[in-house]
């Protein structure tokens, strides 16, 4: 079901993930909503499921993790996130004595900027040869607000699973791809910039740990599976699930877990769009973000191919979302 990267897949990356974004969001509603994901998928269906539902303001804005994707994209493709880019040691440097400081106290946090550095994958180091600074930018960008490794890492995981996708990469492999392929360049590229080296390696073990975890036991350490599930894995038992990923039961909150949950969405639900919004973005965590994630890699693996048009065809942002895909879409090629 997965066709040649197209610019369509790129579309629907970012349509995808802006809609999912939507819909895990609902207007506040459904971001870390603690009824559960029973009254949410209920919901859902007296709405009249998924394919009844019009993404469109006023009921189903994007939230800031859209807004902070977009504005992303639009700086690549306009050549703007370049000078950032270009300006970084100088602001790093600027930013020296703070991030110090908060090193060691801030343990992660909202991952909005994991969504963020996502499009670094996704638009401007796609390729396997380009290992090296998709890590880099996703490290240098991920700790301007994270300077926790768990935080800057679920960055760069976040930026190799859309890499992963372009490259058609089975899924089964991409856990075992961040553990043996990202983490160790990222843990090098901190030690050469010599910034927060101690701390960074003494909170390193963290992400990797928990990371090997969910591989074991979800039978995919060797990067071959099979996949292992639980016997019954409906909404009730994944909230508990998801909460025994998180680092304190917030599901989605920090940068290892965010990026776990989509990994576990895109593995269950393969082309099926409902079961992956139902997945990674109807549950009691942070649904938006986790849905971002998802969605962003998708979109790329399937197009927009059983999506209901109304998830997306009137979504807010919805001509700057894929104005900035076709141009960052002529840009890779
Ligand atoms: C959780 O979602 C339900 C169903 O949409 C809604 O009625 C409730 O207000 C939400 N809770 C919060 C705290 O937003
Ligand atoms: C680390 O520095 C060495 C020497 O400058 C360089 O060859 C290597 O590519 C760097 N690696 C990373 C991951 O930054």
């Amino acid at each position: 079901t997965e066709s040649p990267l197209k610019l369509i897949h790129y579309k629907a990356a970012m349509l995808l993930s802006g809609a999912g974004d939507a819909l895990g969001y609902r207007n506040q509603l459904w971001e870390y909503n603690e009824s559960g994901p029973h009254v949410l998928l209920q919901e859902l269906q007296e709405l009249g499921g998924l394919k009844n539902i019009k993404v469109e303001l006023p009921d189903w804005p994007v939230s800031d993790d859209t807004v902070l994707h977009l504005a992303t994209a639009e700086g690549l493709a306009t050549g703007e996130i370049k000078s950032i880019l270009s300006d970084w040691p100088f602001l790093i440097s600027q930013h020296l004595p703070l991030s110090v400081g908060a090193v060691g106290t801030i343990f992660s946090g909202k991952c909005s900027w994991t969504m963020v550095v996502k499009t670094f994958g996704l638009h401007r180091y796609p390729k396997p040869d380009q290992l090296l600074s998709l890590v880099a930018v996703a490290v240098e960008t991920g700790r301007m607000t994270h300077p926790h490794p768990t935080g800057f890492l679920g960055a760069v995981a976040s930026a190799l699973f859309t890499a992963y996708a372009v490259q058609r990469r089975p899924l089964t492999t991409w856990g075992l791809g961040l553990l043996n392929e990202a983490c160790p360049i990222a843990k090098v590229f901190v030690q050469n910039r010599s910034f927060a080296v101690e701390e960074t390696e003494r909170d390193w073990a963290y992400f990797c740990d928990k990371w090997l975890w969910y591989l074991d036991l979800r039978g995919i350490s060797n990067g071959i599976g099979p996949v292992i599930w639980p016997s019954s894995y409906g909404p009730a038992e994944r909230d508990e699930a998801y909460k025994s990923f998180s680092l304190s039961g917030w599901a989605g909150r920090s940068g290892h877990d965010a990026p776990m949950i989509a990994l576990d969405a895109l593995l269950a639900a393969g082309p099926d769009w409902e079961d992956l919004m139902s997945r990674a973005g109807f549950h009691g965590g942070d649904s938006d973000s986790t849905a971002v994630i998802a969605c962003c890699c998708w979109g790329l693996l399937y197009g927009t191919q059983g999506v209901p048009e109304g998830n997306y065809c009137n979504l807010e942002y919805r001509e700057r979302l894929e104005r900035s895909a076709e141009q960052l879409y002529a840009l890779s090629h």
